[in-house]
Parts: C-alpha cells; sequence; structure tokens
C-alpha cells in the first residue's frame, strides 16, 4: 500500500515543488512512484516533464477528481515515476468540489478517495501542496499519511511554520485523524548568512527532533532543474542530488519507523 506524503506551507517560493520533484526523482531509482502536482501553477509538471503545462489542459488532476478515475491522466515519466499533472484550472477545484459534494466532509475527502483505488500500485505517491491553507491544502493533508513541512530561512516562511502546523490540526480533526508530521525540512539555506543561520537554529530549539538534520542548501544547479528537468549526468549534478539523497535517506527512516 503506497505511503503518501505532502509537501506543503502556505508561503510561496520556499522548495516545496523542488523538493517533491527530486525527491520523486531520487525514490523512483527503487521504489514505484507517483507524484502529484496539486498546486494550479503547475511548476511540478513543468519540472518533471519539461513540457509546456498547457498541453495538458483537460487532462489534470482536476478532471481526475471530477470523474474519480485517475487512470486516463496519470502520465509515464518513466517506468518507475507516474505524474497527475495540473495546470492554471485546478484553482477551479473548491467550486467543482461544491458542485460535486453537499457535505463539506466529503469534499475535503476528494482527493483520498481518488487516490484509494490506485495507491497500492505505488510504494510512494507525493504530493505538491500550493501556498496558501485553502482547499487544496486541506484536501492534501486529508491525503496524506505524512506531511513535510518546508520551510526557507526566511522570517515570512518561519512565521508560517505555527500557521501551517494548526491547519494540519484541522484536518486531522475534520477527516484525518492518522495524519502525522514527518517532519520540517529547511531549504534554501544560505549558510554564509547569519540570518539565515539564526532562523535554522531558531526552529531547532522549537522544533527540536522534528526538523529534519539535513538542511538543503542554496545551489544554481538545483534552480536550472526548475526549467531543464532534474539530471544526474554532472559532478555538479551529483552534488546538487546528494543534499536531497541525505534527506530522502531521513524521510525513509521517518516514514517506514
Ligand atoms: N536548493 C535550492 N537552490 C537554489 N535554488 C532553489 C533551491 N530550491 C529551490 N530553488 C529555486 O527557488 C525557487 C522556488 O522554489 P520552488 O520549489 O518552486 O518553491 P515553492 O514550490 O515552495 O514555491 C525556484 O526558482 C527554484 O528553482
Ligand atoms: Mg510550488
Amino acid at each position: 500500500m503506497g505511503t503518501v506524503i505532502s509537501f506543503g506551507l502556505q508561503k510561496g517560493g520556499v522548495g516545496k515543488t523542488t523538493t517533491t520533484a527530486i525527491t520523486a526523482y531520487l525514490l523512483a531509482k527503487k521504489y514505484k512512484v507517483l507524484a502529484i502536482d496539486f498546486d494550479s501553477q503547475g511548476n511540478l509538471t513543468q519540472m518533471l516533464t519539461t513540457d509546456n503545462i498547457y498541453n495538458f489542459t483537460g487532462k489534470t488532476v482536476l478532471e481526475a477528481i471530477q470523474e474519480k478515475n485517475a487512470d486516463p491522466y496519470i502520465v509515464e515519466i518513466s517506468k518507475n515515476l507516474h505524474l497527475l499533472p495540473a495546470e492554471d484550472l485546478l484553482a477551479l477545484l473548491p467550486n467543482r468540489l461544491i458542485e460535486m459534494y453537499p457535505e463539506r466532509k466529503d469534499q475535503l475527502a476528494s482527493l483520498r478517495m481518488l487516490l484509494e483505488p490506485i495507491k497500492n500500485r505505488y510504494d510512494y505517491i507525493l504530493l505538491d501542496l500550493p501556498p496558501n491553507v485553502g482547499d487544496h491544502t486541506l484536501c492534501g493533508l486529508v491525503a496524506s499519511d505524512y506531511a513535510v513541512v518546508v520551510m526557507q530561512t526566511e522570517p515570512f516562511a518561519f512565521n508560517a511554520l505555527e500557521r501551517y502546523l494548526e491547519t494540519m490540526e484541522l484536518a486531522q480533526e475534520m477527516a484525518n485523524p492518522d495524519l502525522r508530521l514527518a517532519g520540517i525540512l529547511t531549504c534554501l539555506m544560505n549558510q554564509r548568512t547569519s540570518l539565515d543561520n539564526a532562523i535554522h537554529h531558531q526552529a531547532l530549539e522549537d522544533y527540536e527532533s522534528l526538523v529534519f538534520d539535513t538542511v538543503i542548501k542554496r545551489k544554481a544547479r538545483i534552480k536550472e532543474f526548475s526549467l531543464e528537468g532534474i539530471r544526474d549526468r554532472t559532478k555538479a549534478d551529483r552534488e546538487a542530488l546528494e543534499q536531497y539523497q541525505s534527506f530522502v535517506k531521513e524521510l525513509l527512516s521517518r516514514v517506514q519507523a
């Protein structure tokens, strides 16, 4: 049965999509992985397919939810890595859910119900969540076994953490009591900046062992992956992936325990 892990925080630009994509890529070397783009910006779709997101119009996770069937919309990136894509119109999800289900509880369980029949085909299902705590994030958290909170060493991202943890509690109370926090991942760290270090240390002080030991540092090659797709050919590629390899190891030890 596939373990569902979401990557979220209601701030943009903190590294959620990059983390989801690279984690999916690395896990797929050994496991069957489904990545789900649950942000209408379609960045995960862009990063994993290196295709224009509008080529997926009418063939996304939104249609899958509306038809209650994911199968026709799963894109094979490789044998082990599959994707449920997204584009702008995923923003319409809350309206569509209101039309489909009178009960709030059912609206929020829509993604969870979509995954139920396909879960056993995958070892891991990774969800990339959008930068808000609206219905997309709630649906994502209700569908998740584990949540990873992605934090950038920026004051705004750090302040958002507490609210995100409250949103997790809301999802637990409303529909998913089994949801667990896998941990908080510090991304885009610039180790030469004292504020970055101060924020990472504050996170360690406040959240202790919930913070992953691995810290994802800012690296130009990682930014290039967003546009060109993830590569594993040159020394720079391997160095960029290395820090994520250590994150994946930690993540697996937490979700398999
Ligand atoms: N470790 C990193 N080093 C350098 N650039 C990064 C790194 N992680 C993410 N980025 C870049 O930062 C920007 C925001 O990252 P993204 O993953 O899209 O964040 P989010 O999904 O939280 O909005 C993107 O341009 C991405 O390429
Ligand atoms: Mg994103």
